[in-house]
Formats: structure tokens, sequence, C-alpha cells
């Protein structure tokens, strides 16, 4: 990977006035040198982000896609859907989808799958819980998470992102040192180089209380592409300054 991609997740914070202030902010701080980034927003307001990222270099997209195409599935939002906004990017199976909707590894590699065939780049989140990690069982619940998606996704797999993050890092303070993210990173590699040529090519986010001060060595790690960004991404001095460190 040569360009690193930073992608907020702003989760379900934000208003039309908070965002408008945030956008203006983010991109009069981007440069011509600064590393691809992204946010993924609240659906109501894909007009308002498409709008105001119309000339921006900041891509966007969203925090979810339905693993349906389209019918009686109240609430949902389809990946055509997504589609007719211009959206480049869903975030798909976050931790949070896991726990708090009892998404599985099946219906995530469904959402996957529904986001490649409407030509938007699937955001995979895998990761394991403190429980997990304590057990020693990281390698085998990441492996399953991503299996799943190659198994579904076939040859398309080489246009996914995926991003490790562990649970027990997310929204807490407590970040992976950035060789317990890298021995992760390199066993996804390994696993996606078996299952696509191109695999060098998937860029592998790290996300987890990622932040100002710490985004450098996570970053010089050699198989982390870029981040998925949380909490930080909701300050733009914060945001951006994770976007200058992924862009030396
Ligand atoms: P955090 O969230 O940066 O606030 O830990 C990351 C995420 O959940 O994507």
């Amino acid at each position: 990977m040569t360009r690193k991609l930073i992608v907020g997740n702003w989760k379900m914070n934000g208003s039309l006035a908070a965002n408008h202030d945030l956008l203006h902010a983010i991109n009069a701080g981007l440069t011509s040198s600064s590393c691809q980034a992204a946010v993924c927003v609240p659906a109501p307001y894909f007009a308002q982000v498409q709008h105001l990222c119309a000339s921006s270099s900041l891509l966007w997209g969203a925090q979810d896609v339905s693993a349906s195409d389209s019918g009686a599935f109240t609430g949902e939002v389809s990946a055509a859907m997504l589609r007719d906004f211009g959206v480049r990017y869903a975030l798909v199976g976050h931790s949070e989808r896991r726990q708090y909707h009892g998404e599985t590894d099946e219906v995530v590699a469904l959402k996957a799958q529904r986001a490649l065939s409407a030509g938007i780049t699937p955001i995979v989140c895998v990761g394991e819980t403190l429980a997990q990690r304590e057990a020693g069982q990281t390698a085998e619940v990441v492996k399953r998470q991503l299996a799943a998606v190659i198994h579904t996704n076939g040859h398309c797999i080489s246009e996914i992102v995926v991003a490790y993050e562990p649970v027990w890092a997310i929204g807490t303070g407590k970040t992976a040192t950035p060789e317990q993210a890298q021995e992760v990173h390199a066993m996804l590699r390994h696993q996606l180089s078996a299952a696509s040529a191109h695999a060098d090519k998937i860029a592998i986010l790290y996300g987890g209380s990622m932040n100002a001060s710490n985004a450098a060595s996570l970053l010089s790690q050699q198989d982390i592409d870029g981040g998925l960004v949380g909490g930080a991404s909701l300050k733009a001095a914060d945001f951006l300054s994770i976007v200058a460190a992924a862009s030396q």
C-alpha cells in the first residue's frame, strides 16, 4: 500500500449545524499531500454531506448497509439507496452492529456482497473481545470473521477494505500496541493472500482509540494501511492531525 486511508466513523453523532462546521474545518485543513481521508456518517445526513464534499478530496460513506436488496425490511437502507447519493464506502460488521444488532458473520458477508454489487467499497470490521483475547482466541475469531466474507465474495475480495478493531480498544482509550496490531494485521494479510493474488492492494485499517498522539506509531507498522477513527473524528483538529500523521 502506498497511500494511507483514514476513515472517520461518526457513529450516532452529529446535527445539521455540527456537521456543517466539522466538514468545513476538515475540508479547509486537507492539503494536496494529505493521505486519502473519508468520513462515515449517519444516513439522514447523506444529502448534506454529499453537498458539502462535492468539491473536496474528502470521501464519505455509510455506517451500515442492508443485507437485502429491497422490499419489506422496515428501517433498512439498501446498497442501491446508498449509491443514489454517491456513497463511496460502507462500514459492515462494526462490533457495535454485531453486539447490539446480532449481526452474524454470514449477515456481514452478505452486506459486503450487496455493497460490492452496487459499486460501494465495504469496510469489513473484525476484532476480538477482551475475553476472547485473554482466552488466546484472537487469531481464531478474526480469521473466522474474515473467512465468511472471503467465502461469500470470492475473487471480489480484492475490492474490500478490512478494519481490525479489537473490541476492548473501541471507545475505551486503551489502544492495541503497534506490535499487537501489526501481529493481527500480518495474519489478516496472510489470509487475504491465500484468497487473492492482489492482497497487497487491500487496505487493512486499525481502529480502536486511535488519536493524534498514537496514530504515527501505529501507522508506521508494515501492515497497517490506515485507521478507522471514532471519537477523534468528531473534532476537526484531531482528525486532521491523524490525517497528517498518515501523510508522512
Ligand atoms: P474509537 O472508535 O476510535 O472511538 O475507539 C473506533 C470505531 O469504533 O470505529
